[in-house]
């Protein structure tokens, strides 16, 4: 079997951080999103992964290269316009050959792996097998409708949906996907949509069954969703302490703090990591809170939040939480009259302050 990444699209509900930077190398635990979804694929036993990149290929390039750093053998696909997912099925023809193949949507996160599913799918040979999670909001998703345990139907992102059962970012298939995606055609947003796909593959009489997973499973194209996948990821850490923790540091819980980070004089509550070289000094940092590399941490609190890389945060007087914090920022105290508060802020940012 091989694998298929996407990792085009826009990111516009994670803006400004996508302005910068592609949704699916933002971290949770300190590891990019996409890495997690590699890391799936090669754990259920297959090895050549086909990347679907966009706007941001440079960016995914650089990061996974040729694979090798994380055990597997990528080839890039360039999809010149975000023309739907099942229009990037369609270029990776070439790619997949003769071989079935799983198709993982690359801000997907699911806890507990694909390598079960993998497996179920190579030995019941479905033409397609899908994953569904129930949600509260199925409206934002594509749609199973089921009777007698069998999915009739599939529609995507319905005002009014059959079910909550949502389609999980994560489909297997056979060739016949293909003969689907060519035969049909572009929704109302202009997009060929694999949902529709799948439905023409019900519609033609081949057998495509479900999965429904029990696990954690989180789309991260949203703030919320990107912290809790923060949180479920960190859930998992083992205390590693490698920097530096100095004069009346107290480390509670599963605490990760990378090789030639400074904690100084400061509280951590895990479980959270602290990337390489970052400096803690007169803080709080509190459970589910992954802090990147180079950072400066000075006289704050910070819980459930993400900061990336080198950004400085520094004696603002309340506690932080909730947070997604892009790199090379600078929230600090600034004795500057008028008393006020200061921004620089990016298009589409959105900022807080209490009542
Ligand atoms: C896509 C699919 C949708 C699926 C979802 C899972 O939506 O179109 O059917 O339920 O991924 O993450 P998107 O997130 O691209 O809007």
């Amino acid at each position: 079997m091989k694998a298929l990444i996407l990792s085009g699209g826009k990111g516009t509900r994670l803006r400004p951080i996508t302005h910068t930077s592609a949704k699916q190398l933002v971290p949770v635990a300190n590891k990019p999103i996409l890495f997690f979804a590699i890391e799936a694929i090669r754990e259920a036993g297959i090895t050549d992964i086909g990347i679907i990149v966009g706007d941001t290929a440079r960016e995914i390039e650089a990061a996974v290269g040729d694979g090798a750093d994380l055990g597997v053998n990528a080839t890039y696909i360039h999809q010149a316009a975000p023309l739907g997912l099942a229009h990037a099925v369609k270029i990776a023809q070439d790619f997949i050959g003769a071989d079935s193949f799983v198709m993982f949507l690359g801000d997907n996160f699911i806890k507990d792996g694909i390598s079960p599913l993998v497996r179920e799918f190579e030995e019941e040979r479905p033409n397609s097998q899908i994953l569904l999670a129930r949600v509260p909001n199925p409206s934002d998703f594509g749609v199973a409708e089921i009777k007698g345990g069998k999915v009739i139907g599939l529609e995507e992102k319905p005002k009014r949906p059959k079910s909550d059962y949502a389609l999980v970012g994560v489909y297997m298939f056979d060739s016949t996907i293909f003969e689907a995606v060519h035969a049909i055609q572009p929704s109302s947003r202009g997009e060929l949509e694999i949902t529709d796909a799948i439905q023409w593959l019900i519609r033609n009489g081949k057998e495509v069954t479900s999965h429904i997973i029990k696990g954690w499973w989180k789309d991260t194209g949203k703030l919320e969703d990107l912290l809790e996948a923060n949180r479920v990821a960190l859930s998992g850490v083992e205390r590693d302490v490698r920097g530096s923790t100095l004069g009346g540091t107290r480390v509670i819980g599963d605490v990760v703090v990378a090789e030639g980070a400074v904690i100084e004089n400061s509280e951590l509550r895990g479980p959270l990591v602290i990337g390489e070289g970052t400096v803690v000094r007169d803080s709080y940092i509190g459970p589910f809170t992954s802090i990147s590399s180079g950072c400066e941490i000075l006289g704050a609190e910070i819980e459930f939040s993400i900061i990336l890389e080198n950004s400085r945060i520094e004696s603002i007087g309340g506690r932080m939480e909730g947070s997604l914090v892009g790199k090379n920022v600078r929230i600090t105290r600034s004795p500057a009259k008028p008393r006020a508060f200061r921004f620089m802020v990016g298009d589409s940012s959105e900022i807080q302050v209490p009542e």
